[in-house]
Protein backbone atom coordinates (compact mmCIF):
# COMPACT_ATOMS: atom_id res chain seq x y z
CA UNK A 1 0.00 0.00 0.00
CA UNK A 2 1.61 3.72 -1.01
CA UNK A 3 0.63 6.33 1.25
CA UNK A 4 3.22 8.95 -0.64
CA UNK A 5 1.63 11.87 -1.94
CA UNK A 6 5.06 13.71 -3.72
CA UNK A 7 3.99 12.96 -7.21
CA UNK A 8 0.31 14.24 -6.44
CA UNK A 9 1.89 17.12 -4.84
CA UNK A 10 4.58 18.02 -7.53
CA UNK A 11 1.71 17.68 -10.34
CA UNK A 12 -0.66 19.88 -8.31
CA UNK A 13 2.93 22.59 -9.19
CA UNK A 14 0.41 25.58 -8.10
CA UNK A 15 2.57 28.79 -7.11
CA UNK A 16 5.95 27.11 -8.63
CA UNK A 17 6.23 29.85 -10.81
CA UNK A 18 6.71 32.76 -7.67
CA UNK A 19 9.35 33.92 -6.72
CA UNK A 20 8.38 33.80 -3.18
CA UNK A 21 5.07 32.42 -1.20
CA UNK A 22 3.41 32.04 2.22
CA UNK A 23 3.17 28.72 3.77
CA UNK A 24 0.78 28.42 6.52
CA UNK A 25 2.04 25.77 9.07
CA UNK A 26 -0.66 24.46 11.61
CA UNK A 27 1.14 21.31 13.09
CA UNK A 28 4.97 20.70 13.57
CA UNK A 29 5.71 23.72 11.02
CA UNK A 30 4.24 26.35 14.02
CA UNK A 31 7.60 25.20 16.34
CA UNK A 32 10.24 23.43 13.93
CA UNK A 33 10.80 24.67 10.19
CA UNK A 34 13.35 22.64 8.77
CA UNK A 35 13.68 24.54 5.74
CA UNK A 36 14.88 28.05 5.12
CA UNK A 37 12.86 31.19 5.16
CA UNK A 38 12.65 34.31 4.24
CA UNK A 39 10.12 35.66 7.19
CA UNK A 40 7.67 33.97 9.25
CA UNK A 41 4.55 35.51 11.22
CA UNK A 42 1.61 34.30 13.26
CA UNK A 43 -1.24 33.98 10.95
CA UNK A 44 -4.96 32.73 10.82
CA UNK A 45 -6.98 30.75 8.40
CA UNK A 46 -10.69 30.38 8.21
CA UNK A 47 -13.18 27.69 8.03
CA UNK A 48 -10.75 25.23 9.54
CA UNK A 49 -9.86 23.39 12.50
CA UNK A 50 -7.14 21.46 13.94
CA UNK A 51 -7.89 17.36 14.06
CA UNK A 52 -5.66 14.84 14.74
CA UNK A 53 -7.43 12.42 12.49
CA UNK A 54 -4.15 11.72 10.75
CA UNK A 55 -2.13 9.10 10.77
CA UNK A 56 1.63 9.00 10.73
CA UNK A 57 3.41 5.51 9.55
CA UNK A 58 7.06 7.54 8.74
CA UNK A 59 7.41 10.06 11.78
CA UNK A 60 5.56 9.54 14.84
CA UNK A 61 4.14 6.00 14.67
CA UNK A 62 5.30 2.76 12.39
CA UNK A 63 2.86 1.39 9.73
CA UNK A 64 1.93 -1.38 12.27
CA UNK A 65 1.69 1.36 15.18
CA UNK A 66 0.69 4.42 13.89
CA UNK A 67 0.91 7.21 15.57
CA UNK A 68 -1.71 10.54 15.19
CA UNK A 69 -0.27 13.98 13.77
CA UNK A 70 -2.64 17.07 12.98
CA UNK A 71 -4.57 17.74 9.72
CA UNK A 72 -7.17 20.11 9.21
CA UNK A 73 -10.77 19.49 8.64
CA UNK A 74 -13.87 21.70 7.61
CA UNK A 75 -15.96 24.20 9.73
CA UNK A 76 -17.14 26.91 8.50
CA UNK A 77 -16.74 29.91 10.35
CA UNK A 78 -13.13 28.29 12.61
CA UNK A 79 -10.62 30.20 12.51
CA UNK A 80 -7.42 28.43 13.12
CA UNK A 81 -4.34 29.98 14.34
CA UNK A 82 -0.88 29.05 13.19
CA UNK A 83 2.43 30.26 12.15
CA UNK A 84 2.96 31.64 8.42
CA UNK A 85 6.21 31.44 6.74
CA UNK A 86 7.73 33.02 3.68
CA UNK A 87 9.19 30.96 1.38
CA UNK A 88 10.59 30.16 -2.30
CA UNK A 89 9.26 27.38 -4.10
CA UNK A 90 12.45 25.22 -3.87
CA UNK A 91 11.30 24.93 -0.43
CA UNK A 92 7.96 22.19 -1.82
CA UNK A 93 10.53 19.56 -3.10
CA UNK A 94 11.60 19.44 1.05
CA UNK A 95 8.34 19.55 2.53
CA UNK A 96 6.60 17.15 -0.13
CA UNK A 97 9.07 14.80 0.92
CA UNK A 98 8.72 15.15 4.25
CA UNK A 99 4.90 15.27 4.80
CA UNK A 100 4.20 12.49 2.06
CA UNK A 101 2.36 10.36 4.16
CA UNK A 102 -1.15 11.99 2.88
CA UNK A 103 -0.66 15.50 2.52
CA UNK A 104 -1.68 17.65 -0.43
CA UNK A 105 -1.02 21.08 -0.77
CA UNK A 106 -4.18 23.36 -0.86
CA UNK A 107 -4.40 27.14 -1.80
CA UNK A 108 -5.78 29.72 1.24
CA UNK A 109 -5.70 32.85 2.30
CA UNK A 110 -4.34 33.56 5.64
CA UNK A 111 -4.86 37.13 7.82
CA UNK A 112 -1.25 38.16 9.27
CA UNK A 113 -1.85 40.24 12.97
CA UNK A 114 -1.86 43.58 11.16
CA UNK A 115 -4.31 42.74 9.39
CA UNK A 116 -3.07 42.02 5.93
CA UNK A 117 -3.97 39.13 3.85
CA UNK A 118 -2.57 36.78 1.50
CA UNK A 119 -3.41 34.26 -0.37
CA UNK A 120 -0.27 31.30 0.10
CA UNK A 121 -0.62 27.52 0.26
CA UNK A 122 -1.10 24.76 3.17
CA UNK A 123 -1.27 21.07 3.58
CA UNK A 124 -3.65 19.41 4.38
CA UNK A 125 -4.67 15.13 4.68
CA UNK A 126 -8.42 14.79 3.68
CA UNK A 127 -10.43 11.86 4.52
CA UNK A 128 -9.77 9.78 1.36
CA UNK A 129 -6.10 9.46 2.33
CA UNK A 130 -4.98 5.88 3.12
CA UNK A 131 -3.27 6.97 6.19
CA UNK A 132 -6.46 8.86 7.33
CA UNK A 133 -7.64 7.73 11.07
CA UNK A 134 -10.62 9.91 11.36
CA UNK A 135 -12.73 10.94 14.88
CA UNK A 136 -11.77 8.87 18.11
CA UNK A 137 -12.17 9.75 21.58
CA UNK A 138 -10.06 11.78 23.18
CA UNK A 139 -9.32 9.20 25.17
CA UNK A 140 -8.64 6.84 22.55
CA UNK A 141 -6.46 9.36 20.62
CA UNK A 142 -4.28 10.37 23.65
CA UNK A 143 -3.94 6.40 24.41
CA UNK A 144 -2.64 6.11 20.76
CA UNK A 145 -0.62 8.67 20.70
CA UNK A 146 1.13 7.61 24.43
CA UNK A 147 1.90 4.31 22.88
CA UNK A 148 3.37 5.44 19.28
CA UNK A 149 7.15 6.82 17.99
CA UNK A 150 8.59 6.81 15.12
CA UNK A 151 11.69 8.36 13.14
CA UNK A 152 11.10 11.60 14.07
CA UNK A 153 10.79 10.67 17.67
CA UNK A 154 7.97 9.93 20.17
CA UNK A 155 4.31 10.77 19.07
CA UNK A 156 3.69 12.49 22.48
CA UNK A 157 6.66 14.63 21.81
CA UNK A 158 4.45 16.18 18.97
CA UNK A 159 1.29 16.66 20.92
CA UNK A 160 2.96 18.21 23.60
CA UNK A 161 5.21 20.61 21.67
CA UNK A 162 2.25 21.58 19.31
CA UNK A 163 0.39 22.11 22.87
CA UNK A 164 2.97 24.36 23.98
CA UNK A 165 3.78 26.52 20.68
CA UNK A 166 -0.14 26.62 20.74
CA UNK A 167 -0.45 28.44 24.25
CA UNK A 168 2.58 31.05 23.15
CA UNK A 169 0.50 32.16 20.51
CA UNK A 170 -2.42 32.74 22.62
CA UNK A 171 -4.25 30.00 20.73
CA UNK A 172 -7.98 28.50 22.19
CA UNK A 173 -7.76 24.97 21.11
CA UNK A 174 -9.90 22.86 23.02
CA UNK A 175 -8.96 19.99 20.81
CA UNK A 176 -5.21 20.30 21.22
CA UNK A 177 -5.34 21.15 25.10
CA UNK A 178 -8.20 18.06 25.78
CA UNK A 179 -5.64 15.17 24.37
CA UNK A 180 -2.71 16.73 26.05
CA UNK A 181 -5.01 16.63 28.87
CA UNK A 182 -5.76 13.63 28.52
CA UNK A 183 -1.97 12.17 27.25
CA UNK A 184 -1.11 13.59 30.63
CA UNK A 185 -3.51 11.59 32.80
CA UNK A 186 -2.29 8.71 31.03
CA UNK A 187 1.42 8.84 31.57
CA UNK A 188 0.92 9.85 35.14
CA UNK A 189 -1.27 6.19 35.50
CA UNK A 190 2.23 4.58 34.58
CA UNK A 191 4.19 6.96 36.70
CA UNK A 192 5.81 8.55 33.29
C1 LIG B 1 2.03 21.84 9.45
O1 LIG B 1 2.65 21.76 10.47
O2 LIG B 1 1.37 22.80 9.20
C2 LIG B 1 2.06 20.75 8.46
C3 LIG B 1 1.30 19.67 8.67
C4 LIG B 1 1.33 18.67 7.74
C5 LIG B 1 2.11 18.77 6.62
C6 LIG B 1 2.88 19.90 6.44
C7 LIG B 1 2.84 20.88 7.35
Amino acid sequence: MSFDTTAANRKAGRFEDRDELWLFGYGSLIYKAGFDYIERQPATITGWQRRFWQGSHDHRGTPDVPGRVATLVEAPGAICIGMAYRITPAVFGHLDHREKNGYLRFATEMRFADGRRDEGLVYIATADNEAWLGDASIDAIAGQIAVSHGPSGPNRDYLLNLAEALRALDADDAHVFAIEARLREIEAEHGR
